[in-house]
This record gives C-alpha cells, structure tokens and sequence, in this order.
C-alpha cells in the first residue's frame, strides 16, 4: 500500500458487498423481467421465462446471505447517532442547499451512508419474507400471498431506486469512492475530505 493510502474496506467487506451488487443486478433484471408484461424481453438475458424463476429465487437467498453479512460487518458503524447527524441533514450533506465546507467532520460513514445502510437493510429482509411467501404460497392463506406480493413489488422498485441513488454518489458525483470499494484503498485525501473524523482515528502506515 502507498504511503499516502489508506486502508477502508477489508477483503471480506469488499467480497460480501461486490457479490451483493453482483446478485442484486441479477435480481433487478429477472425480477423486472418477471413481473411486468412489457419487460418480459428482461428475461432473455437471465435465461428465458422458467429458467429465470429459479436464477431469481437462487440470487435471491445469495443477496440475502450478503445483506446479513454486510449487516453484521457495517451495524456497529452505521449505528452511531450523534449531533452531527441533525447537522449533516439540516445541512443536506453538502449535496443541495449547503457547501461541502459547512457540512460536519464525518466518522467511517455519513448520516447519508448510515441511512442507506438502514433502508437497504430492512428492504432486503423484507423482499426476503415475502420472497419466501411468494415461492410457496399454497401454504398461506391467500390475503397474505397477495399483500406478499404487492409488497414485493414495492420493496424491489423502491431498493432499485435507492441503488441507481446509490451508485451515482458512489461514482459520478464523488470522484475516488468507487475504487474503496474495488481495491480496498482510499488516498488520504479523499479519507480528509469526506470522512475527516475518521481520517483522524485510523491506523495510518
Ligand atoms: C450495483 C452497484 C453498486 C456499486 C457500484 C456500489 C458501490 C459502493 C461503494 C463504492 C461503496 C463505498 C462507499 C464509501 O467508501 O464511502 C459502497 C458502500 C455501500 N453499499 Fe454499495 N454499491 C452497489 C450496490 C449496492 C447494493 C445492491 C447494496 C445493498 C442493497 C449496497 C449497499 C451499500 C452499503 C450499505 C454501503 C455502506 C454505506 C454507504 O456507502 O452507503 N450497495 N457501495
């Protein structure tokens, strides 16, 4: 590692999470495939109509196995409230009605990344249970196979738009994020400006 770098993510965060994105394209594009008419053409690409089924239903119990260990690797981090949180929200993060400069020094992860964390947490469990519903729903009674169901839908439409937010911010609008993820490394830099709290705290070479 270079002089000026700074360790991140370990190789075991790096795996679980690449492996959950990986997964949750897969996801996305069988799963939009097999719900709307109009995108069926979607499931050319994970294996046809019924092969497409069982490419979801298996990515599914992946991501879901990723989602608990990113949960179990990022809950200590991304469960630190303090008031710097208000100050970062009332201060958008820097990202639309305040500068970059005014926004508070931030730990290992933002107030933003600290809801993402939640958000994408408690939207896989729930694309989970009614996932399982949904593979075997002779065995409940109707209502819940069918509010299974619309909340499936919900659940996976809205995690879609949260990672297209996701991915923006985490490439495009905040150049030197992506390659923490892909090597592990960040320059120190990067580490000062956006995570400067805990810039301060890490072990550095
Ligand atoms: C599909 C492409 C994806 C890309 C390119 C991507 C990229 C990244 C990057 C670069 C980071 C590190 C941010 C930092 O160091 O500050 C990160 C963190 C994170 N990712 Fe992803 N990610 C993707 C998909 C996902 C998915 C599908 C989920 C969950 C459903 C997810 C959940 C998270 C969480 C909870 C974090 C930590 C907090 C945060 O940075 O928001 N990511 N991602």
């Amino acid at each position: 590692m270079a002089v000026h770098e700074i360790q991140r993510f370990s190789n075991s965060e790096r795996f679980w999470h690449i492996t959950g994105a990986a997964t949750f394209i897969v996801l996305a594009v069988s799963g939009l495939g097999l719900y709307a008419r109009e995108l069926s053409w979607l499931t050319v690409l994970t294996g046809g109509p019924y092969l497409s089924k069982w490419v979801h239903f298996l990515a599914g119990l992946v991501f879901a196995l990723c989602q608990v260990m990113n949960f179990v690797q990022w809950r200590r981090d991304c469960s630190e409230w303090a008031e710097v949180d208000g100050d970062w929200l009332r201060k958008s993060g820097g990202y639309l009605w305040s500068s970059h400069a005014e926004v508070p020094e931030q730990g290992r992860f933002n107030t933003g990344q600290k809801i993402m964390f939640w958000s994408t947490s408690l939207e896989s469990l729930g694309l989970l249970t009614t996932g399982i519903v949904l593979w075997v729903p002779f065995v409940f009674p109707k209502g819940i196979a069918s509010l299974s169901l619309l909340f499936h839908a919900f659940f996976g439409v809205t995690l879609i738009m949260l990672i297209v937010i996701h991915v923006y911010l985490a490439t495009a609008a905040n150049p030197g994020t992506f390659r923490a993820m892909w090597t592990g490394r960040v320059s120190a830099g990067w580490a000062r400006f956006h995570h400067a709290r805990w810039w301060k705290e890490v072990d550095r070479p």
